[in-house]
């Protein structure tokens, strides 16, 4: 190899072993499930099409989206994907695709239906949902919690409620117990800042209240639920890596102002370090969801939005390197758990995920120990209270016939994977 070669493959490299996939999460697209969730949304759908043209007209596609954004019955998640009975079809795509991981989350509402009662048969089913990856050749990165709750915890308040902590470890351990000797990543919480802030501080998501001492309370109660499940998961079985997904953003200081930078560092301290100081001391990686840059000019979100999403998400890919840069202060290994974009034609996923990966590439180089990317989502799903628009999958669904279709981008991924580098 020439030295012109070698050093290119130095820049564009990723450490052997990297992992490469994708994500999924139970309430977005197994169908099927009865929790907080799908009652909030049969009292919610009609209403979240109402303000669906207040909140997107403005975004690039409204006219395609508008229809289905204007329908209440886009805001059930029903079927959602009928993941749950098509999950080998699925992980056939994914490893056709090259992925060598893949993060999915179990459905505490499955497993608990009912008070301190444990279903095997979900319990099975999980199991075979691993043995399906591993059959595969894929890493399982299995998350705990993605978000709803079992209706009888709902009941008792929730996440607000103190004993959610003991009801959340009993149920880590019942999982653990059962599963741990095939899992060896374990992700406790999926963004435990996004949850509290949209259901107890903006009130848009359930139980939507908007009360900054629950909003305090139940971020205590996360916390200290991660705190409990990782000791919990430890002494069951000591080699577990176990992390969390937290929600970075990178927030930019404009042309390096003091007022800026002030605002810079508070809001890094409440938004990103603020969580993850309160768990340093039991978490073996950080697992980074991250799709927002936060351009602070004399106040926040003075971005340019030269490319947006769908959604009408700015597509700043530059983001990704300063958000793992932020995270090396940790020392530990990191797995990118989350980043992606709604892109229903597929216009920009290609080079939003080379971009970004030129990123994490840059960051490795210059020293954060990042190991993995999973992409989300592996498949289009159920966006919470957007519902069926937004279009983030690697694989495009038909929702009517379920049939799944590779998006070209897709494979552009996968080239990046088969090398393990950028350029090839
Ligand atoms: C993250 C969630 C995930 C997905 C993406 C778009 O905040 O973890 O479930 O909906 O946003």
């Amino acid at each position: 190899m020439s030295d012109i070669q070698d050093h290119r493959k130095n820049l564009g490299g990723f450490p052997d072993g990297f992992l490469w996939g994708a994500g999924t999460a139970s309430h977005q697209v197994e169908g099927g499930l009865t929790n907080d969730w799908s009652e909030w949304e049969k009292q919610n759908g009609e209403r979240l099409a109402n303000e669906a043209e207040k909140k997107f007209a403005h975004t690039p596609h409204w006219g395609d989206i508008k229809k289905q954004a204007q329908d209440p019955s886009n805001y059930i998640s029903g079927r959602a994907c009928d993941f749950y009975h098509r999950y080998e079809e699925d992980f056939d795509i994914a490893k056709s695709l090259g992925h060598t991981a893949h993060r999915f989350s179990i459905a505490w509402e499955r497993i608990e239906p009912e008070e301190g009662k444990f279903d095997e048969k979900e319990i099975e089913h999980y199991r075979q949902v691993i043995k399906a990856l591993r059959a595969r050749g894929m890493e399982p990165f299995v998350t705990l919690w993605h978000w709803p709750l079992p209706l009888w915890l709902r009941d008792k308040g929730g996440w607000h409620s103190q004993k959610a902590v003991g009801y959340f470890t009993r149920y880590v351990k019942t999982m653990v117990s059962a599963l741990g000797g095939d899992v060896h990543f374990w992700i406790t919480l999926n963004e435990p800042e996004i949850y509290p802030m949209n259901g107890y501080l903006r009130g848009v998501w359930p139980p939507q209240e908007k009360s900054f001492f629950h909003f305090l309370s139940v971020t205590r109660n996360l916390a200290n639920a991660h705190r409990h499940a990782y000791r919990a998961i430890k002494k069951l079985q000591p080699d577990a890596q176990i992390g969390i997904a937290k929600h970075n953003v990178y927030f930019e200081a404009a042309g390096g102002k003091l007022v800026n930078r002030i605002l810079k560092r508070c809001a890094d301290w409440v938004w990103n370090f603020y969580f993850l100081n309160q768990i340093c001391d039991v978490q073996d990686f950080i697992g980074l969801n991250h799709y927002f840059h936060n351009r602070i000019d004399y106040g926040f979100n003075k971005n340019e939005n030269k490319r947006t999403s769908d959604m009408g998400w700015e597509l700043y890919p530059e983001a990704m390197y300063h958000v793992l840069q932020n995270l090396k202060r940790y020392n530990k290994p990191i797995y990118i758990t989350e980043n992606g974009l709604a892109d229903a034609a597929d216009a920009h996923r290609e080079w939003f995920i080379k971009e970004s990966l030129t990123n994490v590439a840059q960051a490795i180089q210059d020293g954060v120990d990042v190991r993995g990317y999973l992409h989300w989502g592996l498949t289009d799903f159920f966006e919470w209270d957007k519902g069926f628009w937004p279009r983030f999958g690697l694989v495009e669904v038909d929702y009517k016939t379920m049939e799944r279709k590779i998006r070209p981008s897709a494979w552009k991924y996968t080239e990046i994977i088969k090398s393990n580098a950028l350029h090839e």
